[in-house]
């Protein structure tokens, strides 16, 4: 049997394998820093930080964004890395459902999380897609779906459901209106909160910088 400290440090590494040098802005360093955050965010919280952490480091190794859409490749690979590394069942099933639920579906929907150690992790994750980080993440997606940076001829979308923002194609920009903007009223944690304030103001400061500039009025 491994220990859990044993458990994580495997996972890492099995992650970092996986998923270095991917060029979206879903590569190991995402994963690092999703892991940091839900470190962080965690000291405040009374949770499984076990849990926490393996979730953070499994999260994104089967993202439906590269799977043609299909939502139970992710859960379904860290279930097999699990269940290889003999973690408990309950343990397994606790981290695939957070996975599974993990992912943001659109303005117009919710996404409920069942358990704190889930809401730790998508606090985490959705840290690390707003501010400095957020914005070059989300440039960096568009050139990899080779999206438009801007038009001003296409307006955002309030996607009401997963199946269309699964679809949208729309340009980089409206991405922030679309997701981004709308991720700091909706962390969950006190500390996640805290720290999204000023990420989303660094963001607001972005976007008024670059209207202006595309107006030539900076
Ligand atoms: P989540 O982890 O909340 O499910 P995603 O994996 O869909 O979020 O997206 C993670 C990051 O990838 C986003 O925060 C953004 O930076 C980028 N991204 C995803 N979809 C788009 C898009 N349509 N346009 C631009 N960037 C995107
Ligand atoms: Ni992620």
């Amino acid at each position: 049997m491994l220990t859990k400290e044993e458990i994580i440090e495997k996972t890492a590494t099995h992650v970092k394998e996986l998923l270095s040098g991917e060029g979206s802005g879903h590569d190991w360093w995402h994963i690092l820093r999703v892991w940091n955050n839900a470190k962080t965010i965690a000291a405040s919280e009374e949770v499984d930080l076990f849990i926490v952490e393996l979730t953070a480091l499994l999260h994104d190794i089967g993202d439906h964004k590269f799977h043609n859409g299909d939502e139970t490749v992710g859960p379904r690979m860290a279930a097999e890395w699990l269940t290889s590394l003999q973690v408990k069942d309950e343990a397994i099933s606790h981290i695939s459902t957070i996975i599974k639920e993990l992912s943001f579906k659109g303005a117009g929907t919710t996404s409920e999380m069942s358990t704190l150690e889930g809401r730790v992790v998508q606090d985490a994750d959705r840290l690390d897609a707003i501010g400095a980080i957020g914005i070059a993440r989300t440039f960096a997606f568009g050139g990899h779906k080779n999206r438009e940076m801007y038009n001003p001829e296409v307006e955002p979308e309030y996607h009401t459901s997963f199946e269309t923002y699964k679809k949208s194609t729309g340009p980089t920009i409206n991405h922030f209106y679309e997701k981004l903007l709308l991720l700091k009223d909706r962390m969950h944690t006190q500390s996640a909160k805290q720290l999204a304030e000023q990420r989303h103001r660094y963001m607001e400061a972005y976007l008024e910088q670059f209207f202006a500039e595309w107006n030539g009025e900076r």
